[in-house]
């Protein structure tokens, strides 16, 4: 074979799979695991996937309709009917928004999928995503893979954890072709401010581009509090998609079942790209969705009251040890200044070292999670109580 010393190793990664940063848990499992391997037993409280199994009436659903050949076949990008209609009912019954079954939604294959193919559908070389940070990776990720920018807005905690929407430089706002949003907001645990929504339609409005509401946690919130849709927002739909995701109120991460609903014509685009990426989603997860949606609300709310129960023992935990923290009203995060002295990563290697517990260190949610460390309770009480035990014990 002709020798070319130009040529790069035949399993070089392409050059914009270079210009990220390895998916973050990737390393947090590899540390994990040697951990394991010098023997000692370690609590993750790191990612995010919730514990306890999918609600039984949703796997009978699934089980009915993986019996049911209509499901076999290749899926439509555009979703079964039933998946559809029950995605509009559920946001008339619980957001009181008006979402049209054929034209305003399609399933997606989780929320992760759906950002990042938006990016794909919607960013050339030379735009921007407008994208918050601290925020989930693939808000920047994407941007990057398709060939685009992210520009990133601070998540401010003097503006209750929402960015500065007047400190967005003109020329970013030119070249926006997507915002990234997310309340209840991970990593922060931050809810949506009154009026936050409504400014950001507005922005969207002069400047034209595209809002992406990411959607993952309405359903998961405490101390009374409930979330909106974005889309119950005036004028939303005109500017703005939500990516909803079943897979932390209903227990089905594994399931990857999710949706768009929103601005038609966005909807359609979105469509177009995934019509040549994928071929949509197994119809019977499709079913179990909708069933999911239309369950008794109950097993939502033992969910939350369980989360809860865990946010409280956290946060005592960490009040106890000197770190100041407010108990968040959404997600299943606590996000927590870490204690004077140290950085985000020194802090998570002390609590790792010191006390053989996994927390995420805030800068891996991007540079504005600097300072912070993040909490998943989506550990079991047992072995949650035991790694707050050993905070405690460790750290005080
Ligand atoms: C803000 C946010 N969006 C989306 C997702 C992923 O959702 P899905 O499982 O539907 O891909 C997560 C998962 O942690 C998340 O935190």
């Amino acid at each position: 074979m002709a020798q070319n010393s130009d040529r790069r190793p035949l399993t070089a990664p392409a050059k914009r799979l270079e210009a990220i940063p390895p998916y973050m848990f990737a390393e947090l499992e590899r540390r994990i695991e040697q951990k394991a391997a010098e023997g000692i037993d370690v609590i993750s409280l790191g990612i995010g996937d919730p514990d306890t199994p999918t609600f039984r009436y949703v796997v009978e659903a699934a089980r009915a309709a993986i019996g049911d050949p209509s499901t076999h076949k290749y899926p439509s990008n555009r979703g079964r009917p039933e998946f559809r209609e029950a995605l509009a009912d559920f946001y008339m019954s619980r957001f009181g928004v008006e979402v049209d079954a054929v034209h305003e939604v399609i399933p997606a294959i989780g929320a992760k999928e759906c950002i990042y193919n938006l990016c794909f559908a919607f960013m050339d070389p030379g735009d921007v995503a407008l994208a918050s940070d601290p925020g989930y990776p693939v808000y920047t990720s994407g941007p990057v893979l398709a060939g685009a920018e992210a520009f990133l807005l601070p998540m401010l905690s003097r503006l209750d954890f929402t960015p500065d929407l007047d400190a967005i430089p003109a020329e970013k706002l030119d070249a926006a072709r997507l915002m990234f949003i997310n309340y209840p907001n991970n990593p922060t645990g931050a809810v949506v401010p009154d009026g936050f929504f409504e400014r950001v339609v507005g922005l969207a409005r002069r400047h034209e581009f595209l809002v992406v509401h990411d959607n993952a946690y309405s359903e998961t919130t405490y101390d009374g509090y409930v979330a909106p849709s974005f889309l119950a927002t005036a004028g939303a739909k005109e500017v703005g998609v939500e990516v909803f995701s079943l897979s932390k109120g209903y227990n089905m991460t594994g399931w990857r079942c999710a949706a768009i609903l929103g601005n038609p014509e966005a909807i359609k685009t979105y469509w177009r790209l995934k019509t040549n990426v994928d071929s949509g989603l197994f119809e019977a997860i499709q079913l179990a969705g909708a069933a999911a949606l239309r369950g008794p609300r109950k097993h939502v709310n033992e969910m939350c009251s369980i989360y809860q129960r865990r946010r409280d023992l956290v946060v005592d935990a960490l009040r106890s040890i000197g770190v100041v923290v407010d108990a968040p009203r959404g997600t299943i995060y606590v996000w927590a200044p870490v204690p004077e002295g140290h950085t985000s990563t020194s802090f998570a290697e002390l609590v790792l070292e010191e006390a053989a517990v996994v927390v995420s260190p805030g800068s891996m949610y991007g540079p504005s999670g600097e300072g912070y460390f993040r909490i998943s309770l989506t550990t079991p009480d047992q072995l949650l109580t035991e790694a707050v035990e050993r905070l405690r014990a460790h750290l005080s």
